[in-house]
């Protein structure tokens, strides 16, 4: 495995290649989930490139950029047991000048359920995948179905900016328990993580009403929400494949969408009916 950190050094030794590329982006501290993604990216290209990079312009101030997990040297391991052709791991320098060009986030999909807590979140995403993109300029890229919006909104903009790259989806991994992995499930102590299992319960409650025909987002909403008590919610919400809000799950169209607080930490979750 090559690990690079110059962005035109990186482009340069692409620039001639033949091959499909197949690119997984990351912020580091890599579980199942992201090897899930470079084991999807190695079975559909010929040559796989992974980015570890903590975009600070995807934080907030007072957000947990700083506390966020740092595992590099296990980072590199993973990613060369897994196969991974070039290991990108660029420093703020390499990525960002002064007096910066940024994608803006559109302005319903993007200040909705995360955006409305985090707003310019997106922006930051948004920009960071672009440069990534341009860079590595690849066949296809690999994101997590875990982070539904963020999915959305990449596709989005590759779809609106007439980029050629392939965007996959890719199935969100999950603990025997039911809890999907993320980077921040660190934060959790025994208990918070024991109360964190409510959002996969919600979920599963949720997948329960539709296989009995009860469809009406109100109705599952509601459930959820008392499955999901005494957590803190900052949303629930069922959306077409779209990000549009619909009033009845449409089998085939439909994301349940669940963000909640446990303790100071936020944890994502979803399914796609
Ligand atoms: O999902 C992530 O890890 C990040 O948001 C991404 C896509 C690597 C951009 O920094």
């Amino acid at each position: 495995m090559t690990i690079l950190s110059s962005p035109h050094e990186l482009k340069n030794y692409l620039k001639d290649k033949r091959q499909t590329i197949g690119f997984v982006p990351t912020m580091g501290a890599l579980h199942e989930g992201h090897i899930s993604l470079i084991k999807k990216a190695k079975s559909e290209n010929e040559f796989v490139v992974v980015s570890i990079f903590l975009n600070p312009t995807q934080f907030l101030k007072g957000e947990d950029l700083d506390k966020y997990p740092k595992k590099d040297e296990a980072d590199k391991k993973i990613c060369e047991l897994s196969g991974v052709d070039i290991l990108f791991f660029p420093q703020v320098q390499d990525m960002y000048g002064t007096d910066e060009v940024s994608i803006q986030a559109p302005h319903v999909r993007g200040y909705v359920l995360e955006g409305t807590s985090r707003p310019s979140h997106f922006n930051g995403v948004l920009t960071v995948v672009m440069k990534l993109l341009n860079i590595v300029n690849p066949t296809n890229a690999y994101f997590g179905k875990k982070d539904a919006q963020q999915l959305n909104l990449i596709s989005l903009m590759v779809k609106q900016l007439f980029m050629s790259v392939n965007i996959i989806p890719v199935d969100t991994v999950r603990q025997s328990d039911g809890l999907a992995l993320s980077s921040r499930n660190v934060y959790l102590n025994e208990t918070q993580r024991k109360e964190a299992l409510k959002i996969p319960s919600s979920l599963h409650g949720a997948g329960i009403m539709v296989s009995k025909n009860i469809l009406e987002s109100e109705l599952i909403i509601k459930q959820m929400r008392e499955i999901l008590e005494p957590l803190e919610v900052v949303y629930v919400e069922i959306l077409s494949r779209e990000f549009e809000i619909i009033k009845q799950v449409e089998i085939g169209n439909s994301i349940i969408l669940v963000e909640v607080k446990v303790g100071t930490t936020r944890l994502l979750d979803n399914i796609w009916l």
